[in-house]
């Protein structure tokens, strides 16, 4: 008698305490959020349930323009929209194109994809061109995207890459995000890269390393290193205090 009684009591408490772990946090999850404030919206959720965008994703999460894109959104009355690059355009990148940008221009290559404003796709088709990005450069020159519509058909122009959408993942205010196949990739990127405060090269090795310098490479604006050195400074600076902003908020 003794015993079945001991164990079932055993299970009994067993029992409420999983019940108890089950059902606070969820009685806690559906208490927290005030009760007339809509759920504000979650640019992470909303990719994870599309489905196809976990690249996209986990680089909005690393450099944290993901939270600066949902507290925008819960914070402006003007919405904003958003270009997602599928998996397949990240995979379709050059290899080393993502681990070549700095942090600086990792936040920049997010914010390219992010127009500070909602537009539905007809809005996009007769909009006027270029139009304003997220992104700066390290001059503070804003990136700009050309659109061009014709029918249904809306393209989307970086000037190195073109792209045709076709799928809109989100379409109502205050968010609207669209299907991109391909990643946009800034003009400004693919302009030859200031030559890097390299050591001098070995004296035994070919001169392999330290290609920038070299006379077959094409012509182009000569920036000038101060300038160059200057912008980089700039970039990190304001890099820094975007951190700082994160932190604070
Ligand atoms: C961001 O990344 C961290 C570390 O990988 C992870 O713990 C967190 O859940 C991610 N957040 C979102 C919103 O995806
Ligand atoms: C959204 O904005 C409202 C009003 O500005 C603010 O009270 C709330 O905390 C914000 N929510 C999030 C998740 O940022
Ligand atoms: C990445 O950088 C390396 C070294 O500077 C260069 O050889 C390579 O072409 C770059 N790759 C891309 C995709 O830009
Ligand atoms: C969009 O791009 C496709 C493929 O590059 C091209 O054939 C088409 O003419 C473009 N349409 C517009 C309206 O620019
Ligand atoms: C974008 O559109 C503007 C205005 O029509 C034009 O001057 C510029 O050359 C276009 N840039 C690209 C990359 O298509
Ligand atoms: C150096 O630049 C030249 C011309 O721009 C190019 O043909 C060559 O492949 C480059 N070499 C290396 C090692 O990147």
């Amino acid at each position: 008698m003794a015993a079945p009684s001991a164990s079932s009591l055993i299970a009994l408490s067993l029992t409420t305490l999983l019940a108890a772990l089950v059902l606070i946090p969820a009685a806690h999850a559906q208490s927290a959020p005030a009760p007339t404030a809509p759920e504000p919206l979650d640019i992470f959720a909303i990719l994870k349930k599309a489905g196809g965008y976990d690249t996209f994703a986990r680089l909005l999460n690393q450099t944290r323009v993901g939270f600066q894109i949902n507290n925008q959104v819960n914070n402006s009355n003007e919405g904003l929209s958003v270009f997602a690059p599928t998996d397949n355009a990240f995979q379709n990148l050059p290899s080393g194109t993502l681990n070549n940008l700095s942090d600086q221009q990792k936040v920049s290559l997010l914010l390219y994809h992010v127009l500070p404003r909602y537009y539905t796709l007809e809005n996009l088709q007769t909009i006027s061109n270029p139009v304003r990005t997220q992104a700066t450069g390290q001059d503070g020159g804003v990136f700009v995207l050309n659109f061009t519509g014709q029918g249904n058909q809306l393209n989307v122009s970086t000037g190195v890459v073109q792209v045709t959408i076709y799928n809109t993942v989100r379409k109502d205010p205050p968010l609207a995000v669209y299907q991109v196949d391909k990643v946009l990739i800034p003009v400004d990127f693919t302009q030859p890269r200031p030559p890097t405060a390299s050591p001098p090269a070995n004296p035994g090795a070919p001169a392999a390393a330290g290609n920038g310098t070299s006379p077959g490479a094409p012509a182009t604006p000569d920036n000038g290193n101060g300038a160059v050195k200057k912008g980089l400074g700039l970039g990190l600076v304001s890099g820094i205090s975007f951190l700082c902003m994160w932190v604070l908020i």
